[in-house]
C-alpha cells in the first residue's frame, strides 16, 4: 500500500475560487479593515463598561450582515457593469433584450429545432474567430467556435478559466459533487494523478473482457428475436450495456446488480439533473419530484457508500491477504480497490468516504451515457448505408475471425472443444488481443465520425477568472465563456462536407484529434476526458460484435430525431430495430 496521506481527498471540499466563497478582493480588505475597527472599539467599551459587550456583539452581528450583503452586493453590481461595458463592444446574437438578454430566444427554443446548442453553433460559427455575446438572465456568456481561443481556454490560458459549478455543472451537483469532473488546483492536480493511475493500461485489458461479457449478454436479448420481426429500442439496450460496463469496472458490480439498483435509483436522478438545467425552478421547488429525488439522491450515495465500507473491511479485516485485490499492482482489481490501495488506514473516516462516493459518482455519470450516444448514433449512421454498414461488418468479421460468433459467450474455459475449435478459443481466449482490435479501424473511424457530427456534448462551459483576450476581443473576468463544440464540429471550413457522416476521415488519420482543437469530443488539453481510451475500447467490442452477428434495420419513422434538452444528446424517442 503506498503511504500517500488523503489530504486530495479532503481537499476535494475546498475547492471553491475566492469569489465563489464571498471572499473576493475589496469583500476581505473591508472586513479586515472593519473589523479592527470593531475589535478596538470593543476592547475600549468594555474596560469601562461590560454591558457594553453586548452593544458590541450586536454591532458586531450588524457589521457581518453588512459585510455579507451589502459590499458583496454592491462589488457584485459593480463586476456585473464592467463586464457589460466591456462586452458591449463585442458582436451580440440576435434576439436580445435589455432586460432579460437572450433568455427568450434560448427558450424558445427548447423542445424544437434549432434547439438552444444549435442556436450557440449557429451564432458562434457566424461571428468566428471572434467571439460572439450572450446573455442568459443576467448571466453574461460569450460563445466560441474557434479553435485558436479554444486552445488559450483548454490549454495555453487554463489557469485563467475555472469549472463552471454554479451555472452548467449546478443541476447535476448532487451526482458530481467534488469528484474529478468539478474539482480545481491542486486538488484536482491530486485526483486526475490518482485516478489516471487507477486507469492504467492493464485495467483497459479488464475492460475488453467485461465488455465482451455484457455484449454477449445484449447478444442473447436480441437472438431471442432474431428474425420475428419484433422491435427492440438499442438506445436504452446500450444505456444499460455501458453501466453495467462501467459499474464492473469500477466497482465490480454484477450485471444483474447493476440492472437493479441503476435503473431505480441512478437513472432517474439523472433524468431529473437532466430537466434541471433547462427547468431550473425544479432545484428549489418543493415539488413530489423535488423530494422523490432528494431522496433517490440520498439512497444512492448510501448504497455507494456501504460499498465502499464493505471493500474497506474486507481489506482490513484479520483475516485479508496482504495485498490480495486491493492493490493497484494486481492487475485484476477494480477501480474501486486501486483507489483504496492509495488511503493510508490512519485517514480512511466519513470524509474519505463522502469524497470517494463523489468519485464513484462522477464515473458513472461521465462514464455511460456518452458511451450510450456515441454507440447509438454510430448504429443509426451505419444502418442508413449500406456500403459503409458492410465496410464496417467485413472489418468486424475479419479481426474476430478466429472467434465463434454464437450469440453468447463463445467459448468459457469449462466448455470442451471441437474439432472447429480455433487456437485462440483452445487458450481460452474468446476476443482478440488489444493489438488485434486495433485494426479495427474503420469501426473507430464510424465511432469517432458520430462524435463529431452528434457532438454528444455539445456545449463545454468555463468561468473566466480574469480579464483575458479571446478572438482579439478584451473578456472581462467572470464572463461564462461557451465552448461551442457542435459549432466547430460542423464547421465547414475545417471539416469537408460537415454534415456528412464519413468514418473514412479518421481512417489512418490522426491529425484532426491532436493538437489543433478543432475535434473536440472528448475536449483538449490537461482537463481532457480522463475515460476517451475506455470508451473507445468498450465501444469497439461492442459494436464489431453486434456488426459480426447481427443485421439490424431501423423500424420507426422517429428513429434519428435528436433530443433537444438533454446532453449527452440522446435520441428523442428511442431508436427502433429489428433484427436478423
Ligand atoms: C464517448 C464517451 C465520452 C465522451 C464524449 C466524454 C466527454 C468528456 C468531456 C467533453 C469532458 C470534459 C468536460 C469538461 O471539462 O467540462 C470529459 C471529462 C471527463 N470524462 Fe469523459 N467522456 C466520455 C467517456 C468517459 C468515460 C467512459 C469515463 C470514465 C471511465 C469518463 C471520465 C471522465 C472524467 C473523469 C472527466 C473529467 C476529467 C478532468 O476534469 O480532469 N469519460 N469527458
Amino acid at each position: 500500500m503506498t503511504a500517500r496521506t488523503t489530504d486530495n481527498y479532503l481537499n476535494g471540499t475546498t475547492n471553491k475560487t475566492n469569489e465563489d466563497s464571498g471572499l473576493d478582493e475589496s469583500g476581505s480588505i473591508s472586513e479586515r479593515v472593519l473589523s479592527r475597527i470593531f475589535l478596538g472599539l470593543v476592547a475600549a467599551l468594555f474596560v469601562h463598561c461590560p454591558e457594553a459587550l453586548i452593544f458590541a456583539a450586536f454591532v458586531v452581528t450588524l457589521e457581518t450582515i453588512f459585510e455579507r450583503v451589502f459590499v458583496r452586493l454592491a462589488f457584485d453590481v459593480s463586476a456585473w457593469f464592467r463586464r457589460l461595458w466591456y462586452l458591449r463592444r463585442l458582436e451580440i446574437a440576435p434576439g436580445y433584450n435589455f432586460a432579460i438578454g437572450h433568455t427568450k430566444p434560448l427558450f424558445e427554443a427548447v423542445g424544437k429545432y434549432p434547439c438552444t446548442w444549435d442556436l450557440f453553433a449557429k451564432w458562434s460559427v457566424a461571428a468566428q474567430p471572434r467571439p460572439v455575446r450572450v446573455q442568459i438572465f443576467t448571466r453574461h456568456c460569450v460563445v466560441i467556435a474557434d479553435p485558436v481561443s479554444i486552445k488559450r481556454v483548454f490549454n495555453t490560458n487554463i489557469k485563467n478559466y475555472g469549472k463552471d459549478t454554479e451555472f452548467a455543472y449546478n443541476p447535476f451537483l448532487d451526482i458530481l459533487g467534488t469528484g474529478l469532473v468539478t474539482s480545481e488546483g491542486e486538488s484536482w492536480r491530486r485526483q486526475r494523478q490518482r485516478i489516471s493511475q487507477a486507469l492504467r493500461m492493464e485495467i483497459l485489458d479488464d475492460v475488453v473482457d467485461i465488455s465482451t461479457r455484457a455484449v454477449n449478454r445484449l447478444s442473447e436479448k436480441l437472438e431471442k428475436i432474431r428474425g420475428t420481426g419484433k422491435e427492440i429500442e438499442l438506445a436504452e439496450e446500450f444505456r444499460l450495456l455501458t453501466l453495467q460496463v462501467i459499474g464492473e469496472a469500477i466497482l465490480s458490480l454484477s450485471p444483474e446488480e447493476s440492472d437493479e439498483v441503476m435503473p431505480e435509483l441512478y437513472l432517474p436522478i439523472m433524468e431529473e439533473c437532466n430537466r434541471r438545467s433547462l427547468e431550473p425552478w425544479r432545484t428549489f421547488l418543493p415539488t413530489k419530484a423535488f423530494f422523490e429525488h432528494k431522496s433517490r439522491v440520498k439512497k444512492l450515495n448510501a448504497y455507494i457508500t456501504k460499498l465502499i465500507r464493505k471493500r474497506w473491511k474486507t481489506k482490513h479485516s484479520a483475516t485479508a491477504v496482504p495485498n490480495e485485490n486491493d492493490s493497484i499492482d494486481n492487475p485484476h482489481a477494480d477501480i474501486l480497490d486501486r483507489v483504496l490501495a492509495d488511503v493510508p488506514k490512519s485517514e480512511y473516516g466519513p470524509e474519505v468516504e463522502r469524497q470517494m462516493c463523489d468519485e464513484i459518482k462522477t464515473f458513472l455519470l461521465a462514464g455511460h451515457e456518452t458511451s450510450a450516444a456515441m454507440l447509438i448514433w454510430t448504429m443509426w449512421e451505419l444502418t442508413k448505408s449500406p456500403e459503409k454498414m458492410k465496410i464496417a461488418t467485413d472489418e468486424a468479421k475479419r479481426v474476430y475471425k478466429n472467434f465463434s460468433s454464437s450469440p453468447s459467450s463463445p467459448l468459457s474455459k469449462k466448455q470442451t472443444t471441437t474439432a472447429t475449435t480455433t487456437k485462440e478459443e483452445k487458450e481460452g481466449r474468446d476476443h482478440p488481443s488489444r493489438d488485434e482490435l486495433n485494426q479495427l479501424e474503420y469501426i473507430v473511424g464510424a465511432l469517432k465520425e458520430s462524435l463529431r457530427l452528434y457532438s454528444v456534448v455539445p456545449v463545454v462551459t468555463r468561468k473566466c477568472l480574469g480579464d483575458d483576450y479571446l478572438g482579439g476581443d478584451f473578456i472581462p473576468k467572470g464572463t461564462t465563456v461557451i465552448i461551442s463544440v457542435q459549432g466547430v464540429h460542423h464547421r465547414e471550413d475545417l471539416w469537408k462536407n460537415a454534415q456528412y457522416f464519413e468514418p473514412k476521415r479518421f481512417v489512418g488519420n490522426e491529425t484532426d484529434e491532436t493538437g489543433n482543437y478543432s475535434y473536440l469530443p472528448f475536449i483538449q488539453g490537461p482537463r481532457n476526458c480522463l475515460g476517451q481510451y475506455l470508451a473507445l475500447l468498450e465501444a469497439r467490442v461492442v459494436m464489431a460484435n453486434l456488426l459480426r452477428k447481427f443485421t439490424f434495420k431501423s423500424s420507426r419513422e422517429s428513429n434519428g430525431a435528436k433530443h433537444t434538452k438533454m446532453i449527452p444528446i440522446a435520441p428523442n424517442d428511442g431508436m427502433w430495430f429489428t433484427v436478423s
